[in-house]
């Protein structure tokens, strides 16, 4: 059963991926889906900047398929847009090496394109647009994770 938070500013958004950093550890993967502007890498670069990043090496990749920000970050977060991706078998092809390094968490934009190739511990961010500055996400996946990373119980408490 899905859980929703509420995100009425871009602010929000960023609190709530501040929050997610803290509970964030390697082998974590995180699924953004959302349609165009829906604020995944809004959300993607406060990740990286509470982790201890540079946030403004956060664009999205669209030269390189993934990056992998790794300097001054408590935990390296590889970050894939899956926009360009022809599906499953193009992010496949990328490695699992690349894609799940073991000391790395991983978050993908445009997820659901290679939905078939998500681990199953995937955790799953589905941010729609509810109004000009507000969005609304939808928190998906095993409950254990989904507790830690966004205090939600598995009655969205
Ligand atoms: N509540 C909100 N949360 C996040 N972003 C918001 C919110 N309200 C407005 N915005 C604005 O929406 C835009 C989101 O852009 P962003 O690049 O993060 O989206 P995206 O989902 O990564 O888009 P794309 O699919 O093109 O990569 C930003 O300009 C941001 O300021
Ligand atoms: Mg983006």
């Amino acid at each position: 059963m899905p859980r929703t938070i509420a995100l009425p500013s871009p602010a929000a958004t960023r609190r709530l991926a501040t929050r997610v950093a803290k509970g964030l550890r390697p082998g974590d993967v995180l699924a953004l889906v959302g349609p165009l502007g829906a604020g995944k890498t809004t959300f993607v670069r406060a990740l990286v900047e509470a982790l201890g990043g540079d946030p403004a090496e956060v664009v999205s990749p669209t030269f390189v398929l993934a990056t992998r920000y790794a300097a001054g970050c408590r935990i390296p977060l590889v970050h894939v847009d899956a926009y360009r991706l022809e599906g499953a078998e193009e992010f496949r092809n990328l490695g699992h090496e690349m894609l799940f390094p073991a000391d790395s968490a991983t978050v993908i934009e445009w997820a659901d394109r290679v939905r078939d190739a998500l681990p199953s511990r995937t955790v799953r961010i589905e941010m729609q647009p509810s109004g000009r500055s507000s969005r609304t996400a939808r928190i998906g996946g095993p409950a254990a994770r989904v507790s830690i990373l966004f205090g939600l119980g598995r009655r969205g408490s």
